[in-house]
């Protein structure tokens, strides 16, 4: 069995397969040119959610009245505070990974990888002295960065990137945030709890176009309540500085003024300078290193997982392809399987979805039928003052199977979890809809949207009536 392995980068993806492979006995060595945990961990999902959180709070605050809660005195936030927040949390999970790795034995090493051969990984530290690595498998994990608009590029001051918007140096008056994709929402309903006015620009005709459907009309019906301006089919055409912020010029005619600009529209993939040629690798069209299911790119030894694979940009696809990665690298035979990836998007109210969208179903011509249920039929979202909020449910027509379920409203990233388990294990909507669900719970909505797929649901009228 191989027993050295390296890892280039120690995001979600590299820092799992990591520990995986030292729980099989691997000698295990992970280069890593930044802080541990990856985009994850130091720019995206946890500081993010700790933003949220805080904003979580401050409108929970706002709305106190509504629950018989009186506070004196007006409702404000420090900014400072906030950040220190997010740096103590990310600062815990940094502390986390490297206690982690000490207790395997993984060993760390600073600096930037690129690989020398098939077998060789070579670390470039920032004063310029080198190590290179020898082992018998590599594992590619290096990730993905914001991708900017060409002409256009990030300056951390006028035009931001996600990683210069979740550094909240300042809250700006105004904030026109282009592309109303996963980042594009999430940071649009954040600063709008701050206080900036919020424009979004989609170039599609939707807000967030990868989901289904309606869980994409709720949220553009939340956007507005939260005055936040979504203008879709249209690019920006060009932009302008002027002393107070930026001009920009939309397609469709409109010119947006605004003190700051966040770029939000997809993210390029970080091959450049990895020397793939030198081990006999070439990146696909989009940058990415082209994997099978056992995460073996064309050259036998080498693997890659997370972003960098170009697949599907999620931290918890990036682990499980890691932990694939690392067994089949010892001498396993495990294959990746993205039938089932549920994911979360922490908009307000937040979505939880997985499997086969409607769109999808159409795109592909498989025959479905659907089920959907109001979380304002829900005497537990009533209690918790959660109304605004749907569950639907996509079936196959033929065989009954669940093949989605999508869900916009309260702690519908955890709720959905229950529909990845009903699409993994073959269940039918009756089935679904059969089980016993907790009273009061939010749950009960799966259970309600999955007999609605049967017209049967006990909590909605008849049809028409
Ligand atoms: P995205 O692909 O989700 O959205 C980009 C949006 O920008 C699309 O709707 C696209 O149509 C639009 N767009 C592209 N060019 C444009 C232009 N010139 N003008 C106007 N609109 C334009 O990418 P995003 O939001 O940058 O996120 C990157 C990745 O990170 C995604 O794959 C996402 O899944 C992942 N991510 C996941 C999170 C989560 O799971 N909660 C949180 C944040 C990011």
């Amino acid at each position: 069995m191989p027993t050295r392995l390296t890892i280039i980068g120690s995001g979600p993806g590299g820092y799992v397969a990591a520990i995986r492979a030292a729980q099989r006995g691997a000698r295990v060595t992970v280069v890593e040119e930044a802080e541990v945990g990856g985009t994850c961990l130091n720019w995206g999902c946890i500081p993010t959610k700790t933003l949220i959180a805080s904003t979580d709070a401050l409108e929970l605050a706002r709305s106190v009245a509504d629950y018989g809660v009186e506070l004196s005195g007006d409702i404000s936030y420090n900014l400072q505070k906030i950040r220190d927040r997010r740096d103590k949390v990310v600062g815990t999970q940094i502390k986390g990974i490297r206690a982690l790795f000490k207790s395997w034995g993984v060993d760390l090493v600073p600096g930037r990888g690129s690989l020398i051969s098939e077998e060789v990984v070579r670390s470039v530290r920032k004063d310029g002295t080198t190590q290179d690595i020898r082992s018998d498998r590599i594992i590619i994990a290096t990730g993905s960065r914001p991708a900017d608009i060409p002409g256009l590029p990030f300056d951390g001051n006028s035009i931001l990137s996600s990683n210069d918007a979740v550094l909240m140096q300042e809250v700006p008056p105004s904030i026109l945030i282009i592309g109303a994709g996963v980042i594009g929402c999430e940071f649009a309903f954040l600063y709008r709890s701050l206080g900036s006015s919020v424009t979004v620009v989609e170039m599609l005709p939707r807000a967030l176009s990868a989901e289904d459907e309606d869980i994409s009309a709720l949220i553009e019906k939340e956007l507005k309540k939260a005055k936040i301006k979504l203008i879709t089919g249209a690019r920006i055409e060009s932009m302008k500085r002027t002393t107070d912020g930026v001009t920009a010029l939309l397609s469709n005619g409109q010119e947006v003024r605004t003190a700051k600009v966040l770029v939000s529209i997809g993210r390029a993939l970080n091959t450049e300078g990895l020397r793939l040629g030198d081990a006999g690798l070439a990146a696909g069209k989009r940058g990415e290193v082209p994997v099978n299911d056992r995460m073996e790119t064309v050259v036998p030894g080498i693997y890659a997982i997370g972003d960098v694979t170009g697949i599907m940009m999620l931290a918890h696809v990036a682990s499980r392809q890691g932990i694939v990665a690392a067994e089949n690298a010892l001498g396993g035979d495990v294959r990746m399987d993205y039938a089932a990836v549920p994911a979360g998007i922490f908009t307000r109210p937040e979505i939880g979805s997985v499997g086969l969208r409607e769109h999808q179903a159409r795109e592909k011509g498989i025959k479905i039928t659907t089920g959907t249920f109001p979380y304002r039929a829900l005497g537990k979202a009533h209690a918790m003052g959660e109304i605004a909020g749907v569950v639907k449910i996509i079936a196959d027509a033929g065989t009954d199977k669940v093949l989605g379920v999508h869900i916009c409203g309260a702690h519908a990233s955890d709720i959905v979890h229950e529909g990845a388990l009903a699409i993994t294990m073959g269940a039918t909507a009756k089935q679904l809809g059969a089980m016993i669900h907790a009273h009061p719970t939010l749950a009960e909505g799966i259970m309600e949207a999955a007999e609605a797929v049967h017209r049967n649901a006990i909590h909605l009228p008849r049809e028409g009536k």
